[in-house]
């Protein structure tokens, strides 16, 4: 089945095209709560939809309005350190965009390693390095990240009196946390947090033309800078905290998305 046909079918379901796709990391998924009326898709009713296995990921997708866009919202991202193939972590995008979505909303959470990045802020990524692992995602020659609507995004929380770290992600493959010494090298690199996800999907959004926002919740200091040891626990732990929070950027992200 291909991407086209699963979106015919579901442009059966839902009553208008989304204009953005966004994707909710570990933890994150009640997001989704805040989109207006739902219309809830269980990801095994759409042909070629992958099925996740990780802890706080469930498999939906949420068709809906948030604020004031009409929004396709996706629990439950699945990861390449699952096992899953290149094209089935990006299939949502890839779907999103064939229903007629011409934005992406990334969320995930990620390890601090920049000054600002203290567990519970959230980073806009301007831009992205990929430690071993170019030849997993497309290149191209432009920005991913679109920096007007990152900007935008910016000033709108500032005036909530939300301030949004800013800096670059570095993705790894995982499912390990890194070293220290890693870290300590990540640093040197230019990386301000780390993570295992994200960054497929906003080359293969960029690739497509669409324009791509995304927001790290820094769920705590990477290896060797905080605590003696890292769990997928205390990762989901500080999402969930931090829930209420994103759940108001993205919305913010939703509303501010074009000038
Ligand atoms: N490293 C990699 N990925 C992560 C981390 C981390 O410290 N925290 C949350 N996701």
């Amino acid at each position: 089945m291909s991407v086209a046909r699963a979106a015919a079918a579901l442009g059966r379901r839902i009553s208008a095209a989304p204009e953005i796709v966004i994707i909710l990391g570990s933890g994150l998924a009640r997001v989704a709560a805040a989109v207006a009326q739902p219309i809830v898709v269980d990801g095994r009713d759409v042909d070629g939809f992958p099925a996740t296995g990780v802890r706080g990921h469930r498999a939906r997708l949420v068709f809906g309005r948030l604020g004031g866009r009409r929004v396709m919202a996706i629990q439950g991202r699945v990861h390449l350190y699952e096992g899953a193939r290149p094209g089935e972590v990006v299939y949502g995008v890839r779907l999103g965009h064939e229903l007629g979505a011409s934005r992406l909303v990334l969320t995930c959470s990620a390890g601090g390693i920049g000054a600002a990045c203290e567990p519970g802020t959230v980073m806009l990524i301007r831009d992205h390095l990929r430690a071993g692992l170019q030849r997993l995602a497309p290149t191209g020659a432009r920005p991913v990240y679109d920096h007007s609507w990152g900007t935008r995004l910016r000033e709108a929380a500032l005036r909530e009196g939300r301030r949004l770290a800013q800096g670059t992600y570095l993705w790894t493959l995982g499912p390990c946390f890194e070293t220290p010494a890693e870290i300590r090298n990540f640093a040197h690199m230019g990386a301000d947090a780390v993570g295992m996800s994200t960054v497929p999907e906003a080359m293969t959004a960029a690739s497509l033309g669409m324009h791509v926002l995304g927001l790290a919740l820094i769920a705590n200091r990477a290896a060797g800078l905080g605590s003696a040891s890292l769990s997928h626990e205390e990762v989901l732990a500080s999402a969930r905290r931090a829930a209420p929070s994103m759940e108001r950027l993205v919305e913010l992200a939703a509303a501010h998305c074009a000038a």
